[in-house]
């Protein structure tokens, strides 16, 4: 096991991954006592970056005996300052900050860059910099900027960087983790179904024979925390699955007949025409996406009431969104993207996010582990307003078959085609024109479907994919064939800024 000690630094999940990806087991914890380190028995400690400035009197700093424990030390950044200032080494603030991508050279003979290429690219944040290394070690990198740039001292197995080998831009950076947990003589023998395991042997432990509810939107998270949950307390488990009519075709019944096999209680909700009734009318988007989020709650209110009050209400919160809303206590009451708002009526004692910890690949391979499909394990991003923001103006039953209908083909003819894996996120939204066309020998005048497919890693920004033509052209033409009521294809080429990736 190597203990990563949590200085605060905005990378350190990705520290843990990193070392997980060498199948090593792995935890972060913050401002433990020697005690308690001594407890966890690691084979190695990772020390991580950080805000702070380690010659400031308050500033955190790890215990100095956890450099005699005799297992092998790596300071990253923050990390590597507060290792060279606690063993006598000086920290001072560096004349030239260094920010971002910044060529790193290997000087001198070094166990932790064993095959790493003499000089690369690393990835750089600092303001403050190693002035002299404590004694016993030596300098094992420099940059342009920062002559220390990396130390060690291999009788002790203490290593330094400065830059931040768990970003992916640090071009060794994999090569220098797995030459660290060499260094620790772990047995790499850690698996993603080992964190299955260990998270079900842990929520059996924790929740006993509690009752725990369960908001399943069928989505990657909230499935994969679904079915540790059932593998956890099986029928102690109710999963609430509320159909709101504005799913992608035939998701509903996937979904139910994925869980139907799990052990637990499945409760599925048929509230499209509910939902359609509160639509009528309705053109304005922030005033559906408000409607569609109103009436999601109002519907699992009336199923929570029936069901009475749980123990444990679960959430599909991945790493990402623990970032996203800030470390501490406001990720704890983040509310699921499509439930949200559910802590605030839902009668339960505490939350339960066994997913906290993982990036959304780890998470798609806990699912594979589960047995979920590949379908629910490979499902590319739905909104929580579904179809409701893909139906420009007004939602009616008709417009959201049409655009079911036509969104399936394009997904089928994508993937017949193999391209799905290089998207993030595609589908067919229906525009609100209509306009004349010619069939057989008759006027039509039809609505027009528009096919959106983006690149993207945050979607925060996006640019629009260059699907195949043939892929565009058969997809035009089979929709205009078998959709009723479209008799035009549109192609939205447009990046995000200015567009967005949904059309409302
Ligand atoms: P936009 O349209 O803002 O979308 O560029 C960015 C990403 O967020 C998804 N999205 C939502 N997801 N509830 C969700 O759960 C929502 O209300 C919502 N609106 C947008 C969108 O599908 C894309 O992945």
């Amino acid at each position: 096991m190597i203990l990563v000690l949590d200085f605060g630094g905005q990378y350190n999940q990705l520290i843990a991954r990193r070392v997980r990806e060498e199948h090593v087991y792995c935890e972060v914890h913050t401002a433990l006592s020697m005690e308690k380190i001594r407890a966890l028995r690691p084979e190695g400690i990772i020390l991580t970056g950080g805000p702070q400035s380690v010659y400031k009197a308050d500033s955190l700093l790890p215990p100095a005996e956890i450099f005699n424990l005799g297992v092998p030390v790596l300071g990253i950044c923050y990390g590597a300052q507060a290792m060279a200032h606690v063993l006598g080494g000086n920290v001072a603030p560096a004349q030239i900050s260094e920010y971002g991508k910044t060529e790193v050279e290997v000087i001198g003979a070094s166990e932790l860059f064993k095959g790493v290429e003499k000089k690369s690219v690393a990835w750089m944040s600092h303001t403050d910099r190693i002035v002299d290394v404590p004694e016993g070690f030596i300098v094992t990198a420099q940059s342009r900027d920062c002559p220390i740039a990396a130390a060690e001292n291999p009788a002790r197995k203490l290593y330094a960087v400065q830059f931040h080998p768990e970003v992916v831009h640090t071009v060794e950076g994999r090569k220098i983790f797995a030459n660290f947990v060499d260094l620790c003589g772990c047995a790499r023998d850690w698996q993603m179904s080992s964190f299955v395991a260990d998270t079900v042997k842990n929520l059996k432990a924790k929740i006993g024979g509690g009752k725990v509810l369960c908001a399943l939107s069928g989505g990657v998270d909230s499935s994969v925390a679904a079915a540790l949950l059932s593998k956890a307390v099986g029928k102690n488990l109710t999963c609430v699955f509320v159909d709101h009519g504005l799913l992608r075709k035939n998701e509903a019944a996937e979904v139910e007949a994925v869980f139907s096999r799990f052990d637990l209680n499945f409760i599925k909700i048929d509230a499209g025409e509910r939902f359609l009734g509160k639509l009528s009318g309705v053109v304005e988007p922030e005033r559906k996406r408000k409607i569609i989020g109103e009436e999601f709650i109002r519907v699992f209110e009336e199923v929570a009431r029936q069901i009475g009050a749980v123990d444990y209400l679960v959430q599909g919160t991945i790493y990402p969104d623990v970032i996203e809303s800030g470390l501490g206590k406001s990720a704890v009451i983040k509310s699921h993207h499509n439930v949200g708002g559910l802590p605030d009526f839902v009668d339960f004692k505490e939350i339960v996010e066994p997913l906290r910890l993982l990036f959304k690949d780890e998470v798609r391979q806990a699912g594979r582990e589960l047995g979920l499909p590949e379908h629910i394990v490979n499902r590319q991003p739905f909104p929580g307003p579904g179809l409701g923001i893909r139906i420009i103006g007004e939602v009616t039953a008709e417009k959201v078959k049409l655009v079911q209908d036509a969104d399936a083909i394009y997904r089928e003819e994508v993937a017949r085609a193999g391209v799905d894996k290089d998207l993030a996120q595609y589908f067919a939204a229906l525009t609100n024109m209509r306009s004349v066309g010619v069939m057989g020998d008759g006027r039509t005048y039809d609505y027009a479907i528009a096919l959106r497919a983006v690149l993207t890693s945050d979607f925060m920004t996006a640019e629009a994919a260059q699907i195949p033509w043939d892929v565009l052209s058969r997809t035009a033409n089979r929709i205009v064939n078998e959709v009723k009521g479209v008799n035009r294809v549109l192609y939205d080429c447009t990046s995000k800024p200015p567009a967005t990736i949904e059309f409302e």
